[in-house]
């Protein structure tokens, strides 16, 4: 299986400002390569927690940096839980924190996985196996009305309405090859730059991993997790999750968010946010040239203007209730930790 090649590895670097002896969250390990390069350049002293949904990337990239064993931390779990893995390893708050989104290679080339179009495999599509509904499930039990709506938002695609009939005509579907020909005969002879499966795939794999869902939620976490200066930095590879980050970056780098028109201000919004690179950070064409796969990157990156805030404090505060609750505190218990935990500040 060929390795994953890192994108905008330079860029990255420069954008999170990783210093000797920082503190560094990596929330899309993948094969361990951007983490590699930010251990690197954080040494001596340099700390990184890496997260990733999928346990064969965390094998990969426990692998791969073995080396930094001692300033790792590994988690397998779904970036959506940012704030409670945080809070629950003491880790925050951070310099730094990167979202490598999508895919990496090993998954793609992964013949069992069904991410890809080009490898007949079953229609799983899940980054993790804790997860309960695959792209078979999506695919044979929807109406046509909701596969036309999924194709057609998550993957920007012009036939949604065309291939989500054939599919309910031709269902049931398991495999990723029975997939594809289903699309190519919804779709007839027409035949764009891309493969006329290409959408479908992607439309299904957001869907069976809530993917805009869960990054839309991350980012707020991310934001809520970085000390003063510290940098936001995320690659994305479709418009759906540029947009996401674009209008996120935007907004919380605003003084005021109020409707154009309103006289003044009322609401009462204030910018947490700098942006580093007013415009997007695209590979050049030597490294598309050398890494295909890089060619849809976009990289954009934040910086935090102000101080922690106490929203962020009382999510910490209110974590002694769930932790008390699966350790079976009796009400006294959690009432005197929990006036504890409100008095310290
Ligand atoms: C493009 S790869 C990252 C590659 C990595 N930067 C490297 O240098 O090797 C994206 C990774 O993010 C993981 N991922 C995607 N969505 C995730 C989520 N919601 N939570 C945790 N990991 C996620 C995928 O499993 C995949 O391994």
């Amino acid at each position: 299986m060929s390795a994953h090649i890192p994108v905008l590895v330079k860029e990255t670097i420069e954008a999170l400002a990783v210093q000797p002896g920082g503190r560094y969250i990596d929330c899309t390990l993948g094969g361990g390569g951007h983490a590699a390069a930010i251990l690197e350049q954080s040494s001596p002293g340099g700390q990184l927690l890496g997260i990733d949904a999928d346990p064969e990337a965390i094998k990969i990239a426990k692998a791969k940096l073995q080396a930094y064993s001692g300033s790792t931390l590994l988690i397998n779990e779904n970036f959506v839980n940012l704030q409670a893995i945080c809070i629950k390893y003491d880790f925050h708050p951070v310099h730094s924190i990167l979202f490598d989104l999508g895919l990496s290679s090993l998954q793609l080339n992964n013949n069992s996985r069904g991410f890809s179009f080009q490898h007949d495999a079953p229609l799983d599509m899940r980054l993790s196996p804790s997860q309960e509904i695959t792209a078979a499930d999506i695919i044979n039990i929807s109406s046509e009305a909701e596969l036309a709506h999924i194709i057609k938002t998550y993957g920007e695609e012009a036939y949604s309405h065309q291939i989500a009939r054939h599919i309910v005509q031709e269902r049931s579907i398991e495999t990723t090859l029975q997939l594809v020909q289903t699309i190519e005969r919804a779709v007839g002879g027409r035949r764009g730059r891309i493969h006329p499966a290409t959408r479908t795939f992607q439309a299904l794999r957001i869907a069976v991993n809530h993917e805009l869902e869960h990054l839309e939620v991350a980012l707020k976490q991310a934001i809520n997790l970085l000390g003063f200066e510290g940098r936001l930095v995320v690659i994305s590879y479709n418009s759906l999750e540029d947009r996401i980050v674009k209008q996120l970056m935007q907004r919380e780098s605003k003084d005021c968010i109020c409707p154009p028109g309103i006289p003044t201000c009322i609401c009462g919004h204030t910018a947490c946010l700098r942006l580093i690179n007013k415009r997007v950070i695209t590979p050049s064409p030597t490294e598309v040239q050398l890494n295909p796969r890089s060619r849809s990157a976009k990289l954009r990156a934040a910086e935090r203007i102000i101080a922690q805030d106490e929203s962020y404090k009382m999510a910490e505060k209110l974590s002694f209730l769930a932790e008390g609750k699966a350790n079976g505190w009796r009400r006294p218990a959690l009432l005197r930790k929990l006036r504890m935990a409100f008095s310290l500040s």
